[in-house]
């Protein structure tokens, strides 16, 4: 079991990408911190994972966006689990529209729980990190945040962002034993992605060079090698996972 006895908080992990994430550390022994605002989806997504694992899981409904209620959430799980070992920034949102026609409110939205939310939650959580000399934190980007992508200018700006937070924190918290990393995933079928047009699906699918939307688990597992052993030596480091969109 590549996470046997660790801890990790995962955001956004009631569904999509972040569910998945928790079944396959679960899979691998770790206890799981479910971190999210969608307080039934959660709670069902917990459920599962216990009956599923037989293992400990606990959930906080909470908002990346409040600071407060992030260094909340932090302290009362580490008074429950003692330790988080593994950090994974995931909740995520779009509210696209070009920019001419993009409000100032989706804006603040999108940037908000994209980016403002990483920096609240890594703050939170590095603290008790720092001070145990051990760490992974695992950012979800996106190609967006590399590429770019029409209708999409406050989503891509918190990708790009998040990235740049990914090198900052892997700088600053190197000589600390903790690790940063991001993966940047291509199109992947989740709610977020479901309501594209077949006709906007059909023409993505055109310029991916391996044809397809990626899935839930193919995110799952390049989060598994990073925050497992086997990457101990990267750092500072985006893992694409997205079908060759971008090489
Ligand atoms: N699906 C894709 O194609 C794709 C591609 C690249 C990157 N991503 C990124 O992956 C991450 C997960 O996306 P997904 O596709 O699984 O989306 P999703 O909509 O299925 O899941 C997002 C989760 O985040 C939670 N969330 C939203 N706002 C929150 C907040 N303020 N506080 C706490 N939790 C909140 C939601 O309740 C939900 O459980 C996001 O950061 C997204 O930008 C997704």
């Amino acid at each position: 079991m590549k996470l046997y006895n660790q801890v990790a908080m995962i955001t956004g992990g009631a569904k999509g990408i972040g569910k998945a994430i928790a079944n396959s550390f679960a899979n691998e022994g770790a206890t799981i911190v479910l971190f999210d605002i969608n307080d039934v989806v959660l709670n069902q997504t917990a459920d599962n994972i216990k009956k599923r694992y037989g293992i400990e899981v606990i959930t906080v409904v909470g908002d990346v966006t409040n600071y407060n209620e992030c260094q909340t959430a932090v302290k009362n799980i580490l008074d429950k689990v003692d330790k988080i070992d593994i950090l994974i920034n995931n909740a995520g949102i779009t509210k696209d529209n070009l920019v001419i026609r993009m409000s100032e409110q989706d804006w603040d939205d999108v940037i908000s729980i994209n980016l403002k939310g990483v920096f609240n939650v890594t703050k939170s959580v590095v603290k008790s990190m720092i001070k145990r000399r051990y760490g992974r934190i695992i950012n979800i980007a996106s190609v967006v945040g590399q590429i770019g992508n029409i209708g999409q200018i406050n989503y891509a700006a918190t990708k790009g962002g998040v990235i740049a937070i990914t090198k900052t924190c892997a700088k600053e918290f190197a000589s600390r034993n903790i690790l940063v990393n991001a993966i940047a995933p291509g199109f992947i079928a989740t709610d977020m992605t479901n309501n594209l047009t077949e006709q906007q699906k059909n023409y993505i699918c055109s310029v991916i060079p391996l044809a397809r939307f990626g899935n839930v688990v193919d995110i799952a597992r390049a989060a598994l090698f990073l925050a497992s052993e086997d990457s101990s030596y990267i750092t500072g480091h985006i893992l694409s996972v997205n079908g060759g969109i971008y090489m």
